[in-house]
């Protein structure tokens, strides 16, 4: 997925406001940045490979007492590779207008060999660039570049736009100094500043101006000039009216502030996210708990570390409510969906909203007549909005791209709901406020200095294995992701009853294991499991309320019944940071991957 972020004002510099704003989507993207922006009347972009975050400044003639505007964009490359040629903005071949994108538009490749018969000319591999071509043609059809342009210059737009498929939000600087968009899919909000306006992919970039935002909903899109926002539908090219949402969030619970990483920062964050649980959402989980309870079929789904929560999910209603829910990946709930009723429930969890494996899947079982319940951090996401029960995380923006507060959050939801479907709704919420002190004091300095230690002593092994019992084995499955995917050590979770099914093979001389033991009805199984690997000369790592003969290195995490999960991961987040770090690697935006997948 990509970034995007515009502005419409009266600051002596628009290129300044949108490189802020790019640096706060940076987790959406960071294969390539660019701006446009206009200088006596005529576009300029600058863009290049690289992260935005190396950008310092951009250098552009103050304007004063007029309003100006500029667009930008972070890239993650999915046609044409990862040169400057392919960065966004692009031009139309006259570079009158530039563009931004994020998505996929599926029918490229027949419009672009359409666009080249006509004679225009690509400056890109991108599958973007078709839409500055369609969009040029559709002015020079309307001729809408007078300068009364705006609706005329949305309607070209419009026109273009509905001409693409696929899941795609585009955004567009005319010469006018207004900026024409669009959506289907990909997320785009709009900030309704004091004599200011804002695009953003996210609503965090928006906060610095203004907490009123309105989330644009698919096949709407907007004109942004000196007037303010005027908002379309685009398919009949109606004006549409919406009240703006305000936004709860604080501009603070965005800033990196004393922390070197958002990963580190938002780790410290999960003992006060599950706080706020606690006190506030008992409601709302005992109103799902009545919906699942009404349900006759429901499947928990996700991706990713949301996947595995959703796998913590099915172990947490079985255990606590001897409740049958279905867990499978969002990308494979697809193949999955031809036996769902009006009376299935699909509780999708998701912390941007946004990824469309389970958007896919959504709506989906939508067709089918299945409610759709979700967990999901980002209010007014495309998930958010097509749920028909939701419950926001209250996580706070989560920036590292590496998933952690959303993932206890989810798992201290699915913990108090399976108590409320087991009609003990308190014991669950003393189970979680249990396993938030156990986190206070496993964030102590002295255990996070254990942990460094032990990262130290491992981080040279290429292979690093997780195993994990019931409960525990969605946390092998999770602790195994945070691994690889912030230190790119190979790391894999075993659920632990399979490591003697061919897995052990694996197991040499030193090769850390981390084995998690709590006290629960597996513990005597995983300490067995345990000593096999020990034998065969495994490095085991105990984390565990309480210290055995056969740890190698223990990490003690004081017992929350069932919410052990939830505090057991931390060790787990703690020590791939550090590994990240041991590694020279950035852990806040890893080689390859960006914070949402909104594309296939
Ligand atoms: C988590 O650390 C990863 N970055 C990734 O697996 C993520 O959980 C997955 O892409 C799902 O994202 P979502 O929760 O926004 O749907
Ligand atoms: N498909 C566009 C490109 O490759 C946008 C990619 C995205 O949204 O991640 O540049």
């Amino acid at each position: 997925m990509c970034g995007i972020f515009g502005y419409v004002g009266k600051k002596t510099s628009a290129p300044k406001a949108v490189l802020e704003g790019l640096k706060t989507l940076e987790y959406r993207g960071y294969d390539s940045w660019g701006f446009a922006w206009l200088e006596n009347d005529k576009i300029v972009v600058k863009k290049a490979v690289g992260k935005i975050s190396n950008v310092k400044t951009i250098n552009s003639t103050p304007v004063r007492n007029s309003f100006v505007a500029a667009l930008g964009h972070t890239r993650w490359a999915t046609h044409g590779g990862v040169t400057d040629e392919n960065a966004h903005p692009h031009t139309d071949c006259n570079d009158k207008y530039a563009l931004v994108h994020n998505g996929i538009i599926e029918n490229y490749t027949e419009l672009k060999k359409a666009l080249l018969k006509k004679g225009h000319r690509f400056k890109s591999e991108t599958d973007t660039e078709v839409v500055n071509h369609l969009v040029e043609d559709e002015i020079k059809k309307t001729n809408s570049n007078s300068k009364d342009s705006g609706p005329l210059l949305f309607e070209a737009f419009r026109h273009s736009f509905k001409k693409l498929t696929g899941l795609n939000a585009v955004a567009l600087l005319s010469p006018n100094n207004e900026i024409v968009l669009a959506k289907t899919g990909s997320p785009l909000c709009l900030g309704l500043g004091k004599e200011e306006y804002l695009v953003s992919s996210d609503a965090v970039a928006i906060l610095p101006y203004t907490k009123e935002v309105i989330f644009l909903e698919d096949n709407q899109g907007a004109l942004i000039n000196s007037e303010g926002i005027k908002l379309y539908d685009l398919n009949s090219g109606q004006v549409i009216n919406r009240e703006p949402t305000h936004l709860e969030w604080s501009i603070g619970s965005s800033s990196l502030g004393k922390y070197a990483h958002y990963m580190l920062k938002e780790i410290y964050e999960q003992p006060k996210v599950l706080s706020h649980i606690v006190r506030n959402y008992k409601d709302a989980i005992l109103a799902l708990s009545g919906v699942v309870k009404s349900s006759y079929g429901t499947y928990i789904i996700g991706c990713g570390t949301a996947a595995h929560a959703a796998l913590a999910g099915s172990y947490l209603f079985s255990k606590i409510a001897s409740r049958h829910v279905n867990f499978s990946f969002g990308s494979e709930f697809i193949y999955l969906t031809n036996f769902l009723t009006p009376r299935s429930l699909v509780i999708a969890l998701s912390q941007s909203g946004e990824t469309i494996d389970i958007i896919d899947s959504v709506m989906e079982a939508k067709k089918r007549g299945a409610k759709i319940a979700s967990l999901v951090n980002n209010l007014g996401s495309t998930l958010y909005r097509n749920s028909d029960y939701k419950i926001l995380l209250g996580a706070g923006p989560e920036k590292s791209v590496c998933a952690t507060k959303s993932y206890v959050s989810k798992l201290a939801i699915l913990a108090i709901l399976a108590s409320a479907l087991a009609d003990d709704v308190v014991s669950g919420m003393k189970q979680v406020a249990k396993a938030s002190e156990s986190i206070e004091e496993i964030l102590r300095k002295k255990y996070v200095e254990n942990v460094k230690k032990l990262a130290k002593k491992i981080s040279s092994h290429d292979h690093i294995y997780t195993i994990g019992r019931g409960l525990n084995y969605p946390t092998a499955l999770e602790a195994a992701l945070k691994i690889k995917e912030v230190s790119y050590i190979h790391a894999e979770g075993f659920a632990g009853g399979e490591l003697k099914h061919g897995a052990i093979a694996l197991i040499e001389k030193g090769t850390p294991v981390i084995v998690f033991a709590p006290f629960d009805e597996t513990y005597d199984s995983i300490i067995s499991g345990a000593t096999e690997i020990k034998s065969r000369g495994g490095f085991i790592i105990g984390v565990s309320p309480k210290k055995n003969q056969v740890f190698d290195y223990w990490l003690p995490v004081k017992d929350a019944g069932s919410a052990s999960c939830i505090s057991q991961i931390v060790v787990a987040q703690l020590l791939a940071y550090f590994l990240a770090l041991e590694r020279k690697a950035d852990p806040d935006k890893p080689r390859n991957l960006a914070k949402s997948v909104t594309v296939k």
